[in-house]
């Protein structure tokens, strides 16, 4: 019955979509509304430029108090937890000053505009619909001397010739941000990826950067921070459910068994991890505004732990 409320919901949601993106000309997969979601809970933390994208859309807002049981403890907690995953990769690019991104499922994240108009180049490497899509929306927001460092292609991860052909648009080290889209590859295409990406590693040089290896524990920390431990596990599954009812299936979550698997994982592939703090500087973060100060200083807490994956070829 829940299933099928929401089921219904999300049809809807998807109709509505579709009708406004239809101009793109491509058939958007169930996958594809979760870089809408995720924009959506990071412009309901106030950033300005997750806003203005969101609003480019000119969509319905997929969720809200209508079709989501526990609609507000969702919003900010996942807007929170988004809006970490987003800072801790824009940070590391900074600091490391890194001049080529490859964005893969980089669906409509404001890091592109923020990135590209920092003078750097930033290829969004999507499934065809939301390249096609993005391709339309994203470069109203590039100053105009930066147009040509954006770009959206159909870059299917699981496609070697696409992933190192889009690699080779590049001068230089590349650092490939992945976030939010292990959870919606199988085991097979995980697998295929990071052959891939090693192999792009090894030829540019550069690294790949993720917090996706730890979803779980982060997240689970981050609502216990905010709602307390006894909520933890419960936010954590509500929010698996609300994110599988839009992909139409299970989530592709426990392909490793622990951290300590993914790592051994990644070795076989020739590549090593380095962890390092998710991010150092809270300060400009939006979502912390409203919280109390034993909930913010909780979360810096989760900040400072090595949540951050910092993966090179070896
Ligand atoms: C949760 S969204 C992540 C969006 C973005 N990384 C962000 O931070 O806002 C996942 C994205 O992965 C894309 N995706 C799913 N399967 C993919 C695949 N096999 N190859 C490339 N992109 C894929 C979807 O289209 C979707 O935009």
């Amino acid at each position: 019955m829940k299933l099928k409320f929401f089921s219904t919901a999300m049809l809807i949601c998807a109709v509505i979509f579709l009708s406004s993106a239809k101009s793109f000309a491509a058939e958007f997969e169930l996958v594809s509304y979760s870089a809408q979601v995720k924009l959506q809970w990071l412009a309901n933390t106030g950033m300005p430029e997750a806003k203005k994208i969101l609003a480019e859309i000119g969509t319905a807002n997929i969720y809200n108090k209508k079709n989501l049981k526990d609609y507000e403890r969702l919003e900010k907690l996942n807007g929170i937890y988004q809006e970490l995953c987003y800072a801790s990769t824009a940070e590391y690019v900074n600091n490391q000053d890194y001049k080529n991104i490859m964005d893969i499922g980089g669906g409509y994240t404001p890091r592109a505009m923020i990135m590209v108009n920092d003078g750097r180049k930033y290829i969004g490497a999507e499934l065809n619909a939301v390249a096609l899509s993005a391709t339309q929306i994203m470069p109203k927001f590039i100053k105009p001397q930066y147009k040509n460092n954006l770009s959206y292609e159909d870059v299917p991860v699981e496609d070697r010739d696409r992933m190192i052909d889009t690699a080779n648009e590049f001068n230089g080290k590349i650092c490939i941000i992945e976030d939010g889209l292990q959870i919606y590859l199988t085991r097979e295409y995980t697998d295929a990826m990071f052959t891939f990406i090693h192999e792009i590693l090894k030829t540019h040089g550069g690294c790949f950067i993720t917090s996706d290896f730890v979803t779980n524990e982060m997240f689970k920390e981050l609502a216990a921070a905010v709602y307390g431990t006894n909520s933890a596990q419960t936010l954590f599954n509500e929010t698996k459910v609300m994110y599988e009812n839009l992909f139409g299936e299970e989530l592709y979550m426990d392909k490793f068994s622990s951290p300590a698997d993914a790592i051994q994982f990644l070795k076989s592939k020739g590549l090593k991890v380095q962890q390092v703090p998710l991010i150092t500087d809270t300060s400009k973060l939006y979502s912390l505004k409203n919280l109390t100060p034993q909930q913010v200083s909780k979360i810096k807490r989760l900040c400072a732990k090595n949540y951050l994956w910092v993966i090179t070829a070896e």
